[in-house]
Order: structure tokens, then C-alpha cells, then sequence
């Protein structure tokens, strides 16, 4: 895993859209916004009320939205935001983290998770996960110092953290939690939902999440009102009123025409989103349980997971992928590289071995399509061709 970067060689801003386009090649596609958003005039129609109306930024739809989030969440408020990165770089900024502070968090992530610690200006301080791909709780004491104030577990691939275990450590440590739940709308650890679980539960609504607008957007859950009120401060340049200015802040308001997006779907999609992903997540486990050169990672009984992503291990893990792209099947790494491993963690001096679980994994795993639009004949199909691969 080479840390270094060619400065001199031009950076690709426009790489993203790649992620949108299906490979004609592959049937079995990752992609499939073309297919959820197919009844788009619906929206379209509830749009032209805005465009009438013009209330462009935080009109009536977000606080809908807010209300009916929240209730998801089983929490007293919601603020919607710019993105999932904006909830975790101003839950964090609410609960009075920056300079001089350490974050707790995993390094198999993505890099956003990362990003919003080192905006907030505090230190990234990375606890190795354990086999379920979640930050391991046995880790996270071991890396608490004085400079310690927040621990930021993400909810990978909607399978909610040992929440239990991470409050405990919190409580005794006088240490805020911010959830990263980018992943895991509609997850439950032991009947309560991701997002409830802590000071702040970040969510992301951009495009290939589970809750997915047209474009960017987040949430933050939260039970405080007094982080509430910061949060609505913070997202709209600290205004009072028009006129009065209480905390020189920033610009991150969840546009409404994104919450009439969200507030669609939350209405009309959502729970068979989850519950489809959660029938071929069922589907995968048990055509792979005995596949050779697979392995299933552990499903804790007490957690309802909602599949942003499916993710085994899988032995050749790289042949694998490049079989399966080649026989149709839009198979992905999420992803190769951990982060305290990026050039970007240079300045925080770790090195390969730091966390050997969090290296292996990102060695070992691949991400098979599990959206709505993914049928049992599909999950078959996958199935047999990675049996095929290992029979070779
Ligand atoms: C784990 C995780 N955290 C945070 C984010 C950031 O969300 P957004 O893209 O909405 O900023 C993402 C996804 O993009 C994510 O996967």
C-alpha cells in the first residue's frame, strides 16, 4: 500500500460521476438509480409547489422532513444539513470539539468520517475494529489520553456498533459519542434505532445511500435541545434573526427541495428500501454459508441490519472481483485502503501493523449488489458464479 502522492501529477476532480454510470457489461449492477427514480414526474409535481412558492431554503418540506426523521430515530429533534460529512463536522463543532482535541474512531471507514474530525480541528485517534467490521470496544480505552473527548463510531454498512459497551467507556470517561449512521437509517441495536444511541446521530442522504436525494444532503438525531439549538445556529451563519448574529457560523442547510425529495420516499419507499436489502442480504448469507473461499461475518442477534452495503471476506479477493466484472456481476471493494494508511494520515505517524484486523479486512473484502432492485434469481446467480470461481 503505497502513502505517497505524485504532486506533480494532475488531479481528477470529475472521477465521481463514474460511480452513477451502470456497465452495460455488468447485469447485476451496483447502480440502479435509473430504476428507483423511474416515477420521477410524482416528484416533479410536488416540486412546482416549491417553485411557486419559492421558499428555496428551509422551507415547510425540511421541517416535514425533521419531524418525520426524528421519529425514525425514536429522538426529540432533527437538523437537517448540507451532507453526512456537514452532520459530523457540526456535531462535533456543537459539543465544543476542535483544536487540541483527539477523536476516537475506526480506521476502516470512509474518508469522510475522517475529514470531519481534522475540520472540527481535532486529532483522529484510530481504535482497531473487530471481526463484524465495527470499531472493537476493547480497543478504545487502550487510546484514551487527556486530550480524549468524543468517541465516533461508524455503523458500517448499516450493522449498528456494540453500543452498549461504547456508552459504558463514554459514561466512565466523561466522553461525548457522535454516531456516524451514514450507513444505517432504519438499523436497531436491541429494538432502539441508529441515531439514538448518543449525543448526535449523523446521517447522509447523498445519491447511493440508502435514504438518497438528488444530490447532497444529511441529518443530525438528536435527545439534547441545547445541541439542538447550537446545531440550527451553526448550519444557518449563526442567525437569530435577519438582523442578529449569535455565533459567526456556517452555510449547511438542507435545501427543500431535497427534503421534498426525502419526504417522497420516506413516504412511499423507504421501509421496502430496508426491507429488500435486508430479504438479499438473508438471500446472500445463506447461498454463500458453506461457499468455500467466502466467509460470513458474524449477524449479532440483538441488531437489525439495514445492508447500505453487503460485505464478506473472500480469499483472492482481487481475482474475484475482476471474475465476477467479467460474468456481469458489478462486484466493488468498499474499500482497499484503511485510513490511517492514506497519504493523508501521513502527519499522524502511523504505519502498516497499527491495526491488523482493519488491513486484513480491507485485503479481504467484497461488496456483491443488494439494492431494492436486486431479485432472488440475482442473488442466485452471484452465488453460483463465486462457487464457479473457486472451483477453478
Ligand atoms: C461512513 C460514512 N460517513 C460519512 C459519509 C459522508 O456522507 P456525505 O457523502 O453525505 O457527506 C459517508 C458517505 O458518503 C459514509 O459512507
Amino acid at each position: 500500500m503505497s502513502r505517497t502522492m505524485n504532486k506533480s501529477a494532475p488531479v481528477n476532480h470529475n472521477f465521481l460521476p463514474e460511480q452513477y454510470r451502470s456497465t452495460g457489461q455488468a447485469g447485476i449492477n451496483h447502480n440502479y438509480l435509473h430504476s428507483q427514480f423511474s416515477d420521477y414526474p410524482e416528484i416533479f409535481k410536488r416540486l412546482e409547489s416549491l417553485i411557486i412558492q419559492g421558499d428555496f431554503t428551509l422551507g415547510k418540506a425540511v421541517d416535514e422532513f425533521e419531524a418525520r426523521v426524528a421519529k425514525i430515530s425514536q429522538t426529540e429533534f432533527a437538523i437537517g444539513v448540507g451532507s453526512g460529512t456537514d452532520a459530523l463536522f457540526l456535531s462535533l463543532k456543537a459539543l465544543g470539539i476542535g483544536p487540541g482535541d483527539e477523536v476516537i474512531t475506526t480506521p476502516y471507514t470512509f474518508f469522510a468520517t475522517i475529514g470531519a474530525i481534522v475540520t472540527a480541528g481535532a486529532r483522529p485517534v484510530f481504535a482497531d475494529i473487530g471481526d463484524d467490521f465495527n470499531i472493537d470496544p476493547k480497543n478504545i480505552e487502550k487510546v484514551i489520553t487527556s486530550k480524549t473527548k468524543a468517541i465516533l463510531p461508524v455503523h458500517w454498512a448499516g450493522l449498528i456498533c456494540d453500543m452498549n459497551a461504547i456508552q459504558s467507556i463514554a459514561k466512565a470517561n466523561k466522553l461525548s459519542i457522535v454516531e456516524d449512521a451514514c450507513h444505517a437509517i432504519q438499523a436497531t441495536y436491541q429494538g432502539r434505532p441508529s441515531g439514538s444511541l448518543s449525543d448526535a446521530g449523523c446521517f447522509s442522504m447523498h445519491p447511493l445511500k440508502n435514504l438518497n436525494v438528488w444530490g447532497d444532503g444529511g441529518f443530525i438525531t438528536t435527545n439534547s435541545r441545547e445541541l439542538h439549538d447550537r446545531l440550527v445556529l451553526l448550519r444557518n451563519h449563526g442567525l437569530l434573526n435577519r438582523d442578529q448574529c449569535a455565533v459567526f457560523a456556517y452555510n449547511s442547510r438542507l435545501d427543500t427541495l431535497q427534503a421534498i425529495v426525502a419526504n417522497f420516499l420516506l413516504e412511499k419507499k423507504l421501509d421496502n428500501i430496508t426491507q429488500k436489502r435486508i430479504e438479499n442480504a438473508a438471500n446472500y448469507d445463506a447461498l454463500l454459508a458453506d461457499c468455500p473461499g467466502i466467509r460470513i461475518p458474524a449477524r449479532p442477534s440483538d441488531r437489525k441490519q439495514v445492508y447500505h452495503l453487503y460485505i464478506v471476506r473472500a480469499e483472492r479477493r482481487d481475482d474475484l472481483v475482476t471474475f465476477l466484472n467479467a460474468n456481469g456481476v458489478d462486484a466493488k471493494v468498499h474499500y482497499p485502503i484503511p485510513m490511517h494508511l492514506q497519504p493523508a494520515a501521513l502527519e499522524y505517524g502511523y504505519h502498516v501493523g497499527d491495526f491488523p484486523v482493519a488491513e486484513r479486512t480491507c485485503n479481504e473484502v467484497i461488496s456483491l449488489p443488494v439494492h431494492e432492485f436486486i431479485t432472488r434469481d440475482n442473488c442466485e446467480h452471484v452465488a453460483k458464479k463465486i462457487r464457479e470461481f473457486y472451483q477453478r
